[in-house]
């Protein structure tokens, strides 16, 4: 190995400078995001931006903004299947998603959900579900809900970096009955803080804690070593993670308190199909600039133009 390929693995602070015209993303401007990476930003109280994707474009897109962590969520479910939770999704859709978004990005760490009753049962049949989204999808570390210290140990054992999530844990719909903010009182509060660091302690890499009052959240971020990702957790965390198709307003569905819209894509679509539909409807797309023709020497008594059916029909 060249000690001159060495960095201090951290990801530049300087993000990318413009897109790349076309092909894969420009790899050259940027330095890679590994889970130490993300530990150090902790240390150096570097704000963690993290999204879901599930696709290849727009992981390449949120790849590109220079996000440094890329979540394929099970959410995906719900936001791209169209589901009404996370609990039917499986190990391989998952995968087929993880390995599309694992094609678009070069710099983010990604991390892929294991999905509902992948990880419940048995801790071998759980590390060997874990170790697919690494070798067949090419993830960086794994997520998990609820707080499994043993598989957290297990999976650190076999050297795949884990992302523990705690609070509002959606995989735990039923039991919940609904998604509600937890930890709301002291002793829950105080049961969380332990289950924190009982994550930590077995070797979690990173932690998302969702749903959470901000000031559960801040004394766990102030408490832990490792960064703690929060969403609905308030802004003392060490990163911050969405729902990209929440943030785009994509979910045709009321809005959580904690969910900052930043686009229309909805109206944004809207008006590009409209504006389609109605071209189509007018004869107004395609044009002729849009159209192929045919050489000039093959045309005429070669290939006489319509003159009759449909075409001449229209007039
Ligand atoms: O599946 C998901 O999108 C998630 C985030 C909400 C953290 O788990």
């Amino acid at each position: 190995m060249s000690l001159t390929n060495l960095s201090d693995g951290l990801p530049a602070d300087n993000r990318p400078a413009a897109a790349p015209a076309a092909g894969l993303p420009s790899a050259s401007t940027l330095s890679k995001v590994t889970m130490p990476a993300l530990a150090q930003m902790k240390r150096q109280a570097r704000p963690i931006t993290a999204l879901t994707a599930y696709d290849y474009a727009t992981s390449r897109l949120v790849d590109e903004a220079g996000i440094d962590l890329i979540l394929v969520g099970d959410s995906l479910a719900m936001v791209v299947l169209g589901q009404d939770n996370t609990l039917a999704i499986t190990v391989d859709e998952m995968l087929h998603h993880t390995r599309a978004v694992r094609r678009a990005v070069r710099r983010a760490l990604l991390v892929a959900d294991m999905p509902f009753g992948s990880y419940h049962a048995a801790i071998p049949e759980a590390v060997a579900n874990a170790v697919r989204f690494v070798k067949e999808a090419g993830a960086e570390a794994v997520k998990i809900e609820g707080p499994r210290t043993e598989l957290v140990a297990a999976l650190a054992a076999a050297e795949i970096p884990v992302v523990g999530h705690l609070g509002l844990t959606p995989q735990s719909l039923l039991r919940m009955g609904g998604y509600r903010v937890q930890a709301k009182t002291a002793d829950a509060a105080a049961q969380l803080c332990a289950e924190a660091h009982a994550l930590a302690q077995a070797g979690a890499g990173a932690l998302v804690l969702e749903g959470v009052p901000r000031e559960v959240a801040a004394r766990i971020t102030a408490e832990l070593t490792i960064p703690v990702i929060g969403i609905g957790a308030g802004p003392e965390c060490d990163g911050q993670i969405l729902v990209l198709h929440d943030m785009l307003n994509l979910t045709f569905a009321p809005h959580a308190k904690f969910v900052r819209q930043y686009a229309d894509a909805s109206a944004l679509i809207r008006e590009a199909v409209d504006r389609y539909r109605e071209d189509v409807e007018q004869r107004a797309f395609p044009t002729d600039a849009e159209s192929y023709h045919l050489p000039a020497a093959e045309t005429g008594a070669a290939f006489p133009a319509a003159t009759s059916g449909a075409a001449a029909a229209r007039g």
